[in-house]
């Protein structure tokens, strides 16, 4: 293909007063004239941040990408995004997901960058920046930080979250001391990178992956392989010609891609979260992505991924077994093989020679774990607009169950009362918590999988159907019913639950039933108010202003679609 312009000539190819000051103050960095001889400039959009752990070693990543970007004859230039540090910052993350997607679009628009490469680890964050880049339509690589290596205490293979988890259920349960639950604290993370398991920042890498917009194998090399640096070395160096190529998100993040996308994170048991990230990042790239859509390709896509949390192994087997690629050849069948994918291969090209070295990691796809994916939509009464529910890692006696609800009326009063030992609550019961939605808690934070009552737990019981509006962290498991829209916050039905009324969960029809008759549930809506907002100023009244519900991924509503508005032709320095 010939080379397309480049936007950087702009800036710094004229010989008028911009092109002076342009130049003139970049060389206040040390940059000789050689940079700017026409060379393409690529941005490397850095989301390190020592408040984001999983984050915290992409310095060292980005100094890979710009050996690789100056080896191929450009021009790197580093620059900050906001980070997002699942584990520190509050109320949750995803309050600011669709934040740093403004900040790394407009960043990327109003830069002198002919290509971005992404530079992401932690859930939100690869969401964030594949958001942004879909929007800024500048070419873009993303190239995530890669998990850490296994968790382990002694003989025992420990994972982020999920045995997190189980831990703090056996320590409540009083099966744990304190000292051996400290133990586990410096043996679970023991390196750079992100989450291990199959979470959401793993699964959003895998996302990437699929999508076409991470170079093949992105997903699954451990942060402290040696081979992360080579892939950000190569990223580097494919950027360069994905500039001159003009190779831009919007010839990649099609429908198809999409398509393989869902395949993918139904075959490795994805996080219930790419989900809401995918319906985002297709909402930027104008890719109409209803729930539905999901569930159709979940009931054609099986199980082939063994990783916690629904499996057995970790990232470190994952990769040694063959990372995504391998997924990706067993499901060739199954996928557009046609996608383009920023190597400018195509995603069958890509994975037509990929090995799977352990089938028990990754299973055939006529050997599969489970005969369908992962997650599944449900719909009814409950949730006129869909809910989520990861069946992978959920009890599969409780997948058919009727019980009376429990009902917490947010996040509070859960913590106030699950381990009341007077709370009229059995194995049976189903625990629904109220307004952890996008508007109600605000920011839908990771508060779907509640507690199991410590009454319980102590005798005997692993897993509850729970509901909720909020969502659950990729590393969780159970039969947790989440992302129920529209939330309770906006009146949704799942604000006229009430204590005792029957609820009912059928996951192999997709069913989330209210039984109450709907004479009383009228009554109830009509004596319904709805709770003052969180927010009067500032970037959360933003938020509570424009966010959507989760079914449309939770992205504001003007953020949506396309906006081809580019800075480069724009006349008169940019300078004071
Ligand atoms: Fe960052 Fe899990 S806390 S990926």
């Amino acid at each position: 293909m010939a080379d397309v312009p480049l936007r950087s000539r702009n800036w710094f190819g004229k010989k008028d007063l911009d092109g002076f000051a342009h130049r003139s103050w970049v060389k206040a960095e040390g940059f000789s004239e050689a940079m700017f001889d026409g060379r393409p400039v690529i941005g490397i959009a850095n989301s390190w941040s020592e408040l984001t752990s999983c984050n915290a070693h992409l310095r060292q990543v980005a100094e890979a990408v710009k050996r690789g970007v100056l080896s191929a004859g450009g021009f790197p230039l580093e620059f900050p995004t906001i980070s997002l540090g699942e584990v520190l910052m509050k109320p949750t993350t995803m309050l600011f997901r669709n934040l740093m997607a403004m900040d790394v679009e407009e960043c990327i628009r109003a830069y002198p960058l002919d290509g971005v490469v992404l530079l992401s680890g932690c859930d939100k964050t690869t969401p964030a920046m594949l958001m942004g880049a879909a929007s800024a339509d500048v070419p873009a690589i993303v190239v995530t930080g890669g998990p850490m290596l296994r968790g382990i205490r002694g003989q025992e293979e420990l994972g982020s979250g999920t045995d997190t988890w189980r831990l703090w259920a056996e320590r409540r349960a009083g099966r744990l001391s304190e000292e051996e639950f400290c133990e586990y604290e410096a043996c679970m993370s023991r390196s750079a990178g992100h989450c291990m398991v199959m979470g959401t920042a793993s699964t959003m890498a895998a996302m990437a992956e699929a999508l076409g917009m991470a170079l093949p194998g992105n997903a699954a090399i451990p942060a402290a392989d040696a081979r992360r640096m080579v892939l950000a070395e190569l990223a580097g160096r494919r950027i360069i010609e994905m500039a001159r190529e003009g190779l831009r998100p919007s010839r990649i993040l099609t429908a198809a891609a999409f398509d393989n996308a869902i395949r993918a994170d139904m075959a490795i048991g994805g996080s219930t979260n790419a989900i809401i990230h995918l319906v985002a990042i297709a909402g930027r790239a104008g890719v109409t992505l209803p729930l539905t859509r999901f569930d159709e390709l979940s009931r054609a896509t099986p199980l082939l991924v063994n990783v916690k949390p629904s499996g057995k192994y970790l990232m470190e087997d994952f990769f040694y077994a063959g990372g995504l690629p391998a997924v990706l050849r067993e499901l060739l069948p199954l996928l557009h093989r046609d996608a383009l994918t920023v190597n400018g291969k195509t995603l069958g090209e890509n994975v037509a020679g990929a090995e799977n070295w352990n089938r028990d990691v990754i299973r055939p796809l006529g050997m599969p774990l489970a005969p369908e994916g992962g997650t599944v939509i449900l719909t009814g009464n409950l949730c006129p607009d869909g809910a989520v529910l990861k069946q992978s890692a959920a009890s599969s006696h409780l997948l058919t169950h009727r019980g009376r609800a429990v009902v917490f009326e947010d996040h509070d009063d859960l913590h106030a009362r699950i381990d009341d030992p007077s709370l009229p609550v059995d194995e049976t019961s189903v625990l629904v918590l109220k307004r952890v939605g996008p508007k109600g808690a605000p920011g839908m934070p990771e508060w779907g999988a509640a507690p199991i009552p410590a009454r319980l737990l102590k005798a005997g019981v692993k897993d509850m159907v729970r509901i909720s509006d909020a969502r659950m962290s990729g590393t969780s498991y159970g039969t947790v019913v989440l992302h129920v829209s529209p939330e309770a916050a906006v009146g949704g039905p799942l604000a006229l639950v009430q204590d005792g009324d029957e609820i009912e969960l059928d996951v192999p029809n997709r069913r989330l039933s209210l039984r109450v008759p709907d004479e009383e549930l009228a009554r109830r809506r009509a004596a319904w108010t709805p709770r003052p907002p969180h927010y009067e100023r500032g970037y959360g009244r933003l938020f509570l202003d424009h966010v959507l519900q989760a079914h449309e991924g939770a992205d504001f509503d003007f953020l949506r679609g396309k906006t081809p508005v580019r800075f480069e032709d724009s006349a008169g320095p940019s300078h004071a």
